[in-house]
């Protein structure tokens, strides 16, 4: 894992913008994977900022609420097109986001992970992570190994993102993502972590076990994976001063 410390999101963000602006101009026909929830904006602001082009990029996103259309003001769709999609240029038809209303969940979370693999598989995966270590909806107790399919919040989480539903009870239980076999996938990810609040999961994340019981932490057996955190997400780590050396002495080569 590569720990990445910055002191403000603002300066963790541009660094994780550049990476994915330069595999976009690199490769334009790129599959990326894709995340919601406040942590992300940031970075979607700054990405619509580089006036990059986006005709031929593929995305995919993590997850989406069961049961929301995806006009729904707090649905993942109306997050992706209102805060990227809709600024960037992207083609409709190269986005992918789980279907909240699908009829048969279990037929087209397979379908979902074939759309995947027909693209070429996600060069680079976007992530946020839980309060409760979650990554893109994958709660603890979430299979290592599991796929696209259908989960139940954490009262925690229905307690955090209350907020995008008016604060009231309205969060919806069920949700459809990406599973942790279907990340640890993708040929790189990029999560972004900022805040006090997020310190100690981050810190379970990089620093304790790998475990079903944080499935952040199964991050650890991915060969490439870059973390980025402001100073508040990284002051329960351990070893942060050596993190911030390894960053500090990256060889010329490596550096981003
Ligand atoms: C949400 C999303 C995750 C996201 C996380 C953190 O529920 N499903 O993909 O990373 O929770 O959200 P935030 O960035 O708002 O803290």
């Amino acid at each position: 894992m590569e720990i990445i410390i910055q002191p403000t999101p603002g300066a963790a963000t541009s660094i994780a913008a550049r990476l994915i602006a330069r595999l976009v101009r690199e490769k334009p026909d790129a599959v990326l994977g894709l995340a919601t929830g406040g942590t992300p904006l940031l970075l979607y602001r700054e990405l619509m900022r580089m006036k990059l082009d986006w005709r031929r990029i593929t995305t995919f996103n993590l997850d989406e609420y069961v049961g929301l259309k995806p006009e729904h003001p707090a649905s993942y769709h109306s997050f992706m097109w209102e805060n990227l999609f809709g600024k960037i240029g992207i083609v409709r038809r190269n986005v992918h986001i789980p279907d909240g209303l699908a009829r048969d969940i279990p037929a087209f979370c397979e379908r979902y992970e074939k759309k995947i693999r027909s693209a070429g598989g996600i060069d680079l995966q976007v992530l946020g992570i839980g309060t409760d270590g979650h990554i893109g909806f994958n709660e603890p107790a979430s299979s290592l190994a599991s796929r696209t399919r259908i989960k139940t919040l954490t009262p925690r989480t229905l307690r955090d993102n209350a907020r995008y539903f008016g604060g009231g009870k309205k969060v919806p239980h069920h949700v459809i993502t990406m599973g942790i076999g279907t990340i640890l996938e993708a040929r790189q990810c990029l999560l972004l972590a900022f805040g006090r609040k997020k310190a100690p999961a981050v810190a379970r994340m990089i620093e304790g076990p790998v475990t079903a019981a944080h499935p952040a932490s199964a991050l650890q057996l991915h060969p490439r994976v870059k973390i980025f955190l402001d100073e508040e997400a990284a002051s329960r780590l351990k070893r942060a001063d050596y993190y911030r050396f390894i960053y500090a002495h990256k060889p010329d080569w490596q550096r981003i």
